[in-house]
């Protein structure tokens, strides 16, 4: 049988072991966390890159990250997010992820990027469900299509222009497809006018997110 002097001493070093693997346990659940979370900043911040093309701008943008919880009147019912690009502290870009509600096959998550001066630097399709070879040719991967959104405005073509060329607009349709670019089209302007409406505001709010 064991002393209690035995016993204590076991107890002792069992003590030590534990303490010492749960110091390991978090120190590495610190340094991975940290570590997934600049991979997800950087692999974001690569995302949102191609909707800011031809803008310089300073810092990160996912920092500038402001949320806008529904309802707001933005495209799509969920939350808005908004992420801000400055130059020189002054406004360079936004660039917002809104969701077309009205597509095919369901909603159509946007990115859109809009230069300070309220000219569209780039959309981009971030998701979507709409049919192969119908209305996914708004993807970048499939068709040009969404590129012909770049360098428009809420005045360029003017506001009746905002439609494909079969309803009286000056954008492309899909053939066979004309449900899917009305929805994106309609998202998009109205996102320029949420804009327009709201821009100081936008560029002055604190961040809101993670940078996530
Ligand atoms: C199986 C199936 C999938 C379709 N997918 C799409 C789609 O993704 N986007 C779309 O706009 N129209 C889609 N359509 C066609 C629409 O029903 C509709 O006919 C079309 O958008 C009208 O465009 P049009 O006037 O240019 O023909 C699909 C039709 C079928 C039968």
């Amino acid at each position: 049988m064991k002393s209690a002097q035995g016993i204590f001493a076991s107890a002792a070093t069992l003590t030590l072991i534990a303490a010492i693997c749960t110091a390991l346990v978090a120190a590495t659940y610190q340094l991975t966390t940290s570590r997934i979370s600049a991979n997800q900043q950087a692999f974001l911040e690569q995302s949102l890159e191609p909707a800011l093309s031809g803008v310089s701008y300073d810092g990160s943008i996912t920092a500038s990250k402001l949320v806008i919880p529904a309802p707001h009147e933005l495209p799509g019912s969920d939350a808005a997010v908004v992420y801000r690009a400055y130059a020189e502290g002054r406004p360079a870009a936004a660039l917002f992820v809104v969701t077309a509600r009205d597509g095919y096959s369901g909603p159509i998550r946007l990115l859109i990027g809009i230069r300070a001066d309220g000219v569209v630097t780039a959309v981009r399709v971030l998701e979507h469900r709409e049919t192969p070879g119908l209305g996914d040719r708004i993807d970048l991967s499939r068709s040009d299509w969404v590129k012909q959104f770049d360098g428009s405005s809420m005045i360029n073509p003017n506001f009746g222009g905002w439609a494909i060329k079969r309803d009286g607009g000056e954008f492309d349709q899909l053939t066979g497809a004309s449900i899917t670019p009305r929805a994106v089209i309609k998202a998009i302007s109205e996102t320029l006018v949420y804009f327009d409406a709201h821009r100081d505001e936008l560029f002055s709010l604190p961040a809101t997110g993670e940078g996530q």
